[in-house]
């Protein structure tokens, strides 16, 4: 009984990990990819914002708690500004401040994203190309 138990415990955690998995994905790509790019950009002259890994990166960098990085990911598309900044200055100088996402996500959506952004972002092989399969 007790290890039924256990099981049933364990697939029920798997499955709610794996909801938010691709939730997270999901929300992402309706709310965010428009403008940050889930794979190196291969043309950088059509590039309008930083992709999520280099994103990622300098956020680690500062934040490398994930309930810090979260945080800080949650407020700063809800309300970005220049003192909050992590990415290097000449991002903000090349493709200016990120535009507010009020109204086009809520703090629970942007929960999930930044939590799925924590956890993939950026990709351990991290070079740049040919991290299309991590994705799927
Ligand atoms: C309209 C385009 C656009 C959309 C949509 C957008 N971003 Fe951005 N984002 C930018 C630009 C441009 C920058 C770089 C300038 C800056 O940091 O403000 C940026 C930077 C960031 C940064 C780095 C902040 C820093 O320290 O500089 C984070 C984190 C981020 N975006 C998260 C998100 C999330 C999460 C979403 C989806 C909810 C999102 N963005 C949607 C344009 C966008």
């Amino acid at each position: 009984m007790n290890k039924f138990l256990t099981f049933f415990l364990v697939a029920v955690s798997f499955g709610n990990i794996s909801y938010a998995e691709s939730q997270g994905e999901l929300l992402f790509d309706q709310k965010c990819a428009a403008c940050h790019s889930k794979t190196f950009p291969k043309d950088m002259n059509t590039v309008v914002a930083p992709a999520v890994m280099g994103v990622m990166r300098h956020v680690k960098m500062d934040y490398p708690k994930k309930a810090d990085a979260v945080a800080f990911i949650k407020d700063y598309a809800l309300n970005p500004s220049r003192d909050k900044a992590i990415c290097m200055a000449q991002k903000i100088k090349r493709f200016g401040l990120m535009p507010s996402q009020k109204g086009n996500v809520t703090e629970e959506e942007l929960e999930v994203i930044a939590s799925w952004m924590f956890d993939n972002f950026p990709p351990k092989d991290f070079r740049g190309m040919g991290m299309g399969n991590r994705f799927k």
